[in-house]
């Protein structure tokens, strides 16, 4: 059984805060498949949703998960909003959900400081009721998919690493 813990959720829920807070506490190595795909790539993700489309990124992201599945033990690894879909995900390790409603993540998302670059950078975050609407038909998918569901809502991110690293027993 893959050692690996699995964040997954929607854009914007915090999974890179909450990945590098738990890097602080326990001191685990982390990874993230957007990065891993940009450097692959040489090109952010935005220009390559642009030039290539959706389907390639997908595509970028089964490799990447087969890597990890093959490949990489004992280590954190933070997803695109998207990654949950790969084929057997669950042997990529085990699956850490934060869940938040749609109008926190939104919400949170323009109080950021940087917020419009936040926007900018998500192809998927373009348009508000799409992105609501994705939001929708993902939820379910999340929760089907996820050994753990965190609700991040009303937390900041030293309690919500600290839980994750509990309940998965690091
Ligand atoms: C996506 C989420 C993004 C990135 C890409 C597609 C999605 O990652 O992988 O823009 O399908 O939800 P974040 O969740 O880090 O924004």
């Amino acid at each position: 059984m893959k050692n690996n813990i699995v964040l997954i959720g929607f854009m914007g829920v915090g999974k890179g805060s909450v990945a590098r807070e738990i890097v602080r506490q326990s001191g685990m190595v982390a990874i993230d498949t957007d990065d891993i795909i940009e450097s692959m790539e040489n090109r952010k993700i935005k220009k390559i949703f642009a030039e290539e489309g959706e389907p390639y990124f997908r595509e970028l992201e089964k490799r990447v998960s087969k890597w990890l599945r093959v490949s990489v033990n004992n280590t954190l690894i933070s997803t695109g909003g998207g990654f949950f879909k790969v084929p057997k995900v669950h042997e990529v390790g085990t699956i850490v959900l934060l869940d938040a409603p749609f109008e926190t993540i939104y919400q949170r998302i323009i109080d950021h400081p940087r917020a419009e670059r936040k926007l900018k950078k998500r192809p998927l975050f373009q348009d508000i009721d799409k992105a609501e609407a994705l939001y929708n038909e993902r939820e379910p998918q999340y929760r089907a998919v996820a050994d753990l569901v965190i609700d991040v809502s009303d937390k900041d991110y030293e309690t919500i690493a600290k839980e994750i690293l509990e309940k998965t027993g690091k």
